[in-house]
């Protein structure tokens, strides 16, 4: 019976024996090689999920945290390219009642909140380089960054616009979120 011909069960013995020889395997070092292979995926597999909990109970507090306002998305008339560093500009939104200020501090950073003040409303001046929103009412202040009080009789942080800038500096306004 040529090789070809002849039942694949049977073909074992000397052929396999030959194999083992010149290629000798450590079935033990095999077998804790691919335990440890396996302990690898697992570990990994865990710290994947654990990092996914993680984000998901981030993202939970975060939502915790924070109300928003308004979801509602609106374009400006002003291009981000017309307005200087360190420039401000006024705006409405969500509505005609509610003035917002728009500060750029450079072409990749533009921050912007509510213009009335968290203590009774009144219209904040942005001081750029001072890195705060004032208020005159009662010398009242929020810190430019984060839109939290710093000093005065606020103790409410402002609400923040959320936006998104494109390639051509056109400013498109999405939201508008409060810190509780
Ligand atoms: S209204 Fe702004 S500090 Fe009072």
């Amino acid at each position: 019976m040529d090789k070809l011909s002849k039942h694949p069960s049977r073909e074992t013995d000397q052929h396999d024996e030959g194999w083992r020889e010149q290629y000798p395997i450590d079935t033990v070092k095999e077998q804790n090689q691919n335990r440890r292979q396996f302990l690898k995926t697992v570990v990994a597999g865990s710290a994947l999920l654990a990092c996914g909990q993680v984000a998901l109970v981030a993202a939970e507090a975060r939502r915790a945290q924070v109300k928003q306002l308004s979801d509602k998305r609106m374009v400006l008339d002003v291009n981000l390219s017309d307005i200087a560093d360190g420039e401000s500009i006024l705006f409405h939104y969500p509505d005609e009642h509610s003035p917002c200020l728009l500060i750029k501090i450079s072409d990749s950073k533009v921050l912007s909140y509510s213009q009335k003040c968290t203590h009774l409303a009144c219209p904040l001046i942005p001081k750029a380089e001072e890195g705060m929103l004032f208020c005159p009412c009662h010398k009242g202040a929020f810190d430019l960054e984060t839109g939290n009080p710093l000093f005065g009789p606020p103790k409410r942080a402002l609400p923040r616009v959320q936006l998104s800038v494109d390639d051509t500096g056109l400013i498109t306004v999405y939201g508008m979120e409060q810190a509780l």
